[in-house]
């Protein structure tokens, strides 16, 4: 019999997510970071950092102040959070009770469904389409007749990445918002973690949730700032749904270091420019150095290309690891699928020559 305190069901069900933690040495394709580090100016900031400033409780408002308005925003509609992995979970706790449904787009980030069966929702899983562009081009779309047969009054969150991860695939901004409008009743979580690799001055959907009450977006400092290891993101919604979002979420999620360094890489906007440019460079690189050698992928607008190994892809990932260079293993997705994070013009060209080698 066990020792342990009643647990929740939801929690007795639940399986562990266990992303690799460590062993990450080497060249890492594998989990969408920046693959050169964040801008050198959070480097001397944090060389500034006092004790008495880690002593202190972090002091918030002027920094999500400039945050905010750094996305053209004020605080009025959008809250900082601890990486979009926690806009995630607050979003979750404030729509989905213990039986609630709740729809995510599979496959997607492992998160959704993680914190959907921590909460004890009753997840209704739809499924991208595919579509084949050429017989090696394909892409993942969204499927409207599933999506409207999952969608009910009952639904209380729906999440959506756009662009996805693993599928790199853009849902055009205009098609989801026709959902939003249609379910009023129903939240809907976009998750734009990708959008600064989509194209220079992508907005996404930031603007639209100031009109649209049942809408959050979120963004992340993990990607193209190179921030991911101080984990902050942020949360948009409209002016009447963010006082309930803060009402619901724990006050210092955001530690100050987060906040300092995010500040000073939005000083860096032609740094940050400039690493984009190189990141949509890379994606487009990729996709057609795999179409000459015949590998078929699936069209990216993100900072990361998912690729069909079939049963190539034991051998391209311990070939791969052999030689330092770390791309994931998406086959609990899609049989035989691989995906491979952007990387710069030389890590890209040391990851596709390793990759061809292992492919013949
Ligand atoms: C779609 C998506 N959303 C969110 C995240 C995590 O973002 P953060 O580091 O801000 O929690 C990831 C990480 O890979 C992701 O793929």
């Amino acid at each position: 019999m066990s020792l342990l305190p009643r647990l929740r069901p939801a929690v007795e069900r639940l399986r562990a997510y266990n992303p690799p933690k460590e062993g990450r040495a080497g060249l890492r394709l594998d989990f969408n970071e920046n693959t050169i580090g964040c801008p050198p100016r959070v480097l001397e900031v944090l060389r500034e950092i006092t004790g008495e400033d880690l002593a202190r409780y972090p002091e918030y408002a002027q920094g999500e102040d400039a945050i905010a308005q750094a996305f053209g925003h004020t605080p009025a509609t959008m809250t900082l959070t601890n990486g979009v992995d926690d806009a995630i979970l607050l979003a979750v706790q404030c729509f989905v009770d213990s039986g609630d449904e709740m729809i995510i787009v599979e496959p997607t980030f492992t998160i959704y469904r993680f914190y959907g069966e921590l909460t004890g929702a009753h997840l209704m899983p739809v499924r991208w389409r595919e579509r084949e562009i050429t017989s090696r081009v394909r892409r993942f779309e969204l499927d409207s007749s599933a999506l409207r047969a999952a969608l009910t009054p009952q639904t209380r969150l729906v999440i959506i990445a756009s662009p996805n991860n693993p599928t790199g695939h853009l849902t055009p901004p205009a098609d989801l918002l026709d959902w939003v409008r249609a379910a009023p009743q129903t939240a809907f979580l976009v998750d734009e973690a990708y959008a600064d690799f989509v194209a220079p001055g992508y907005r996404g959907l930031l603007d639209a949730v100031r009109t649209l009450p049942n809408l959050l977006v979120a963004r992340t400092f993990s990607k193209s700032y190179g921030l991911a290891g101080l984990r902050l993101g942020s949360l948009f919604a409209h002016p009447e749904l963010m006082p309930v979002l803060r009402k619901a979420h724990s006050p210092y999620n955001v530690n100050t270091l987060a906040i300092r360094c995010a500040l000073a890489a939005l000083r860096e906007q032609a740094w940050l420019e400039d690493y984009r440019r190189q990141m949509r460079a890379s994606r487009e690189h990729i996709q057609s150095v795999l179409a000459v050698a015949g590998i078929a992928y699936w069209q990216s607008e993100a900072n990361f290309v998912l690729f069909e190994a079939g049963e190539r892809a034991d051998s391209i990932l311990t070939g791969l690891r052999r030689q330092g260079i770390l791309i994931r293993d998406r086959r609990g997705d899609y049989p035989g699928a691989l995906r491979i994070t952007c990387g710069t013009q030389e890590q890209t060209e040391r990851a596709l020559a390793a990759l061809l080698e292992f492919w013949t």
